[in-house]
């Protein structure tokens, strides 16, 4: 079924594992990212950015979303990823979204608080958690290029968990969306000492192109939800320019989604395994 974020954070939290989250850009992603969960057995979120809401719209989504999830005994969440305005946070909630994220992180300290505040106080009344952000993650996420790269402050996240009332949060601590020119960065022991003082689950962008040991560690250390995006589009993409290569003949879109779900489908169960969320559905 479709249900919020709340719950499968939480236990992820409780037990050690993190959720995985699946940016998806059509039906085709969307029954990929489940078939992976139902095979595993394990909680989902699917995920869209602001410029998959403009290419698909919010209320297209949801209804691919809801159709599916309705199918399967897995807990399926849908969530805005980088939800950035206020406005568009509100339209996912009312359109049928399941979580939200509100990317205050470009804003100052003071001004990520308030807008962040502001969706919470909207999404308390409709029962649907909120992630924020705070510290900046590093690349291009969506169409925005991250300027500087900063990692989360501790005692700042702790007073903004406090002060927003946010369900989850996401923290810098070297990844950066896309994939990594070198070999990524990462501060470690920062996730645990956050974890130390912040209550919420916190949340680990960039993943795409991080090492296996690099994301077992960070959950082990105390991400709750790790996001995937880049390797989807290319695993499907790549799976796509390879049929057509060994079949020029091929038009039917039929036979380019199922070869593109196939690859998708097999990326995200790697990943699953790699969160630990696997069996706990
Ligand atoms: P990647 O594109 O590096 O997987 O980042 C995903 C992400 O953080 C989506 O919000
Ligand atoms: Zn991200
Ligand atoms: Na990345």
């Amino acid at each position: 079924p479709l249900v919020t974020s709340e719950k499968m954070l939480l236990d992820a939290k409780k037990d050690g594992y993190a959720v995985g989250a699946f940016n998806v850009e059509n039906m085709e992603m969307v029954k990929a990212v489940i078939a992976a969960a139902e095979e595993l057995n394990a909680p989902v979120m699917l995920q869209t950015t602001p410029s998959t809401v403009k290419y698909g719209t919010l209320e297209t989504f949801a209804g691919i979303v809801k159709a599916e999830a309705a199918k399967t005994k897995i807990p399926v969440c849908l969530h805005l990823d980088h939800g950035n305005s206020f406005e568009l946070a509100v339209q996912a909630m009312k359109a049928g979204y399941t979580s939200v994220m509100i990317d205050g992180s470009h804003e100052d300290f003071e001004n990520n608080i308030a807008v962040t505040k502001k969706v919470v106080d909207v999404a308390n009344a409709f029962g649907i958690p909120v992630e924020a952000e705070l510290g900046k993650v590093g690349g291009k996420e969506d169409d925005l290029e991250a300027d500087t790269d900063t990692n989360t402050d501790p005692q700042e996240a702790k007073e903004f968990v406090e002060r927003t009332g946010v369900s989850s949060l996401a923290v810098a601590i070297g990844t950066a969306h896309g994939f990594y020119v070198g070999t990524p960065v990462l501060d470690k022991p920062r996730v645990s000492a956050i974890k130390e003082v912040v209550d919420v689950p916190l949340v680990l962008h960039g993943a795409s192109g991080l090492s296996e040991e690099d994301v077992r560690e960070c959950v082990e250390r105390g991400m709750c939800k790790v996001n995937f995006a880049t390797e989807l589009r290319v695993a499907y993409t790549d799976a796509v320019k390879k049929l057509l290569e060994e079949k020029p003949e091929t038009f039917d879109p039929k036979k380019l989604g199922v070869v593109a779900m196939e690859a998708v489908k097999e990326q995200v169960i790697a990943r699953m395994k790699m969160c630990g969320c696997d069996g706990k559905a």
